[in-house]
């Protein structure tokens, strides 16, 4: 026995001790040892010698897992105080596990694992308990500091979660059983296949060889069977893929036996999401994300059996949806390690086939679109754009963070890799079922209630109702509106794909009436918004918006944005369409439009909902009509009879909460008219009425085209 592992095995005995028998050892005594086992972790977090020597041996497992297991008991017996040497002990195990299998393989056996994910419901348990109200000053911040702590060893005990199951298929298995809970059957736990066309192939043939025996098929029967009730595979959507006995089946089998019973608590991480912030979650995802996305060194096949299993159990897609809100919530940065992950994670349930599955899943008979919903559509469009490449992560790494805990944990890609300059990746192909399921689910969930709310809003301003009939709170409205412009980015997405686009084109573009008569009601019902002209300085301007983003994220968990900010706050790319001509006359566009963003950030003092101006949407619209009319006469017929014409020539006129609408009308007023006589007379005419903007009409200073990326775009034809 080494030096150092004798010390710690002695050290931990004490720690013991003062769990079971508080009061035995001598005060002094007690923070000595304290002090001495903080110094072998620093040692385990600098030294790989350490980290060997004390991982590799059974005895310090074995002594660390009863322990922690007597700390476990005391915390449950709500002594807070220990919380901090239970920490150390957490801290400990994470960073011996960086020693890799061996290390790993005895934190398994020796019982340490199972003693973790005890230590981690009570966290949750914790941390979530409310604080009670009318609490003193003090005791109101004891209660604070209590749940901090506890929030602190939650997120070691996720890393070293996730460090124990690091490359280890099995681990994997069992973590994911843990966490989602034994259906009644693996073999009927591996669904449909729908594979994306391409992607995944070959995979199949890299498990030849691994002949596994069914033998061991009912060992993970001896796991409590309350997991049953979600015997999620039967009926749903998901169907059976995965022949019962196939080779992935046989493996799932074999590799779920040796599941470790103890403690099992299906969906004990349920409630994590709303209790951390984005910069905590990490250990979480980083776990779902080497449980379920195939990069290179992880066996394919159950990448995909574990991704299945997660949605086919109701814990699996309860702690998803949790993680969606939470990202819609906090509005992560798309560059953010949180985002880049999740999309991942998504983009494996793509790839799968499960997206419509998922969606539905998520359904809410409350909400037209839930929260969860719209994140997932916002991560399928990054899915589908080209997205900055992810280095093939062969082995991943250990890193040693150098914060004061210095979690060490293994990164199977991507962290600190997010950096310039980007290379693109190719994204997957659309196929035809996935805009086939969303233009469905836009006409038949969401088209209409949004309808409904947008006549009310005109009936309300015209008068004609009284104003207490609007019963959504700014709150209901944010949750529609966000979806509403998930669904519109999607759509727009799918109109720059030309097979995605012939789907939108599907049923005799009754896609593109329903868009003509969305954009003829916002047209009718919301009134525009013009920036008053004596806007405070810039500064002061950005200013405001940094405090009040510090607010969103500083105050209360569950921070919605606030929907006035977020309405002009476009993360959508504002973009030009085509230079407009510097001399025109009707003296709209005079306003500096490259400052746009940064003035928009609203002056308006808009309290009631139902006053909210729907931002960005009519443009959307009308860009979606531009690209569908584009070479189209069917469509183009269709936008006249149904009185769209005169709707979007309507849109050349600046509006605030549609950066660049009057353009893009131009644009698609071009589009509409372009070898559609019928189209053209119906100009005309207006033109004998009202004003029509000069790059409508003079047909030689402007020609649409579109550009490589599938948009429709205007250029000059030459001076006039
Ligand atoms: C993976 O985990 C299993 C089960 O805990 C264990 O038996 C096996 O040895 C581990 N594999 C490696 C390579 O460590
Ligand atoms: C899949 O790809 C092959 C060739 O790469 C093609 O022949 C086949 O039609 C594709 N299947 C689907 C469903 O797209
Ligand atoms: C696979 O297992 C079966 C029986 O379990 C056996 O008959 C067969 O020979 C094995 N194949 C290989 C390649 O080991
Ligand atoms: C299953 O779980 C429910 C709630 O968690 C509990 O009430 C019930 O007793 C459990 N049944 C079994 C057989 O463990
Ligand atoms: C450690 O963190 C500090 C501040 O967070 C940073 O300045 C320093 O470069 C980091 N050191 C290493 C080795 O990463
Ligand atoms: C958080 O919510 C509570 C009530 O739910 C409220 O009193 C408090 O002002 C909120 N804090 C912030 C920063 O919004």
């Amino acid at each position: 026995m080494s030096l150092l592992e004798d010390l710690l095995i002695t050290l931990l005995f004490g720690t013991q001790a003062s769990f079971t028998h508080p009061g035995v050892l001598i005060p002094t005594v007690e923070s000595t040892s304290d002090i001495e086992l903080k110094n072998v972790v620093k040692q385990t977090q600098r030294s790989r010698d350490a980290r060997e020597t004390l991982g590799f041996s059974q005895k310090v497992w074995r002594s660390m897992t009863e322990t922690l297991r007597a700390g476990n008991d005391e915390l449950q017996g709500n002594k807070h105080h220990l919380l901090p040497k239970v920490w150390d002990l957490a801290i400990l195990a994470r960073n011996l596990l960086a020693a890799k299998e061996k290390a790993q393989n005895l934190a398994a056996s020796e019982g340490f694992e199972a003693e973790i994910r005890r230590l981690l419901t009570i966290c949750v348990e914790k941390t979530s308990k409310p604080v009670p109200p009318n609490l003193e000053k003090a005791a109101h911040e004891k209660e604070l500091q209590m749940k901090g702590g506890y929030k602190k060893v939650l997120i070691t005990s996720l890393q070293f979660l996730n460090n124990l199951m690091t490359q280890n298929e099995t681990r994997k298995l069992h973590l994911w059983l843990h966490l989602f809970g034994t259906p009644s059957s693996v073999t009927n736990a591996s669904p449909a296949t729908h594979t994306q066309n391409g992607s995944g192939a070959g995979s199949s043939g890299k498990n030849k060889g691994k002949n596994k025996s069914k033998t061991q098929s009912g060992a993970r029967g001896a796991a409590n069977n309350n997991g049953s009730h979600e015997n999620g595979f039967a009926g749903t959507a998901i169907g059976t893929g995965v022949a019962p006995h196939s080779e992935t089946a046989q493996k799932c089998n074999s590799l779920s036996a040796g599941f470790n019973a103890k403690y099992y608590k299906p969906g004990f991480l349920t409630d994590v999401p709303r209790l951390l912030q984005p910069d905590e979650i990490e250990p979480l995802l980083m776990i779902l994300q080497s449980g379920v996305v195939a990069f290179d060194g992880t066996d394919e096949a159950m990448q995909a059996v574990r991704c299945k299993l997660m949605l086919a159990q109701g814990y699996g897609r309860s702690l998803l949806r949790e993680t969606l809100v939470f990202l819609g919530a906090w509005e992560v940065d798309e560059e953010d390690f949180c985002y880049r992950v999740l999309a991942q994670v998504v983009e494996a349930i793509l790839i799968n086939g499960l997206i419509p599955y998922a969606y539905e899943c998520f359904r809410d008979e409350k909400d037209v679109v839930t929260p969860a919903q719209s994140s997932l559509l916002k991560l399928l469009v990054t899915v589908y754009r080209p997205q900055p490449a992810l280095p093939t992560p062969t082995q991943g790494e250990w890193v040693q963070n150098n914060a004061s805990l210095g979690p060490l944990q293994y990164l199977p890609s991507l962290r600190g890799v997010i950096k310039q300059p980007y290379e693109y990746d190719d994204p997957p192909v659309i196929e035809a079922s996935i805009p086939t399921f969303f233009v469905n689910v836009f006409r038949k969930q969401v088209l209409g209630p949004v309808l409904a709310v947008i006549r009310l809003q005109g009936a309300i301003r015209r008068g004609e109702e009284p104003k207490d009939r609007f019963e959504l709170s700014l709150w209901d409205l944010d949750r529609i509106y966000e979806g509403v412009y998930q669904f519109m980015e999607l759509f727009i997405l799918f109109s720059e794909d030309d097979d995605a686009k012939r789907v939108l084109h599907a049923n005799n573009d009754a896609l593109v009436c329903d868009f003509v008569k969305l954009l003829g009601e916002l047209d009718r019902n919301i009134p525009r918004y013009v920036a008053s002209k004596d806007k405070p300085a810039l500064a002061e301007v950005s200013r405001e918006k940094e405090e009040k983003s510090t607010e969103a994220v500083e105050g209360n968990s569950t921070t919605y944005r606030e929907v006035q900010r977020s309405a002009v706050d476009s993360k959508f790319m504002v973009e030009r369409p085509f230079d407009i001509d510097d001399n025109a006359h009707d003296g709209d566009n005079d306003l500096d439009y490259d400052d746009l963003d940064d003035d928009l950030d609203d002056q308006r003092d808009l309290v009631d909902p139902d006053e909210f101006t729907w931002p960005n949407v009519k443009r959307f619209l009308v860009i979606l009509i531009s690209s569908l009319a584009w070479n189209n006469k069917n469509v183009q017929d269709l936008v006249r009879k149904n009185g769209g014409v005169e709707v979007v020539l309507n849109q050349c006129k600046i509006d605030d909460d549609n950066p660049y609408i009057r353009e893009h009308a131009i644009l698609c007023i071009r589009s509409l008219l372009q070898g559609n006589p019928a189209n053209q007379k119906i100009v005309e005419e207006l033109n004998a009425r009202e004003t029509v903007p000069s790059e409508v009409l003079d047909k030689h200073g402007y020609e649409p085209y579109i550009d490589d990326k599938g948009r429709v775009k205007l250029k000059r034809t030459g001076s006039k």
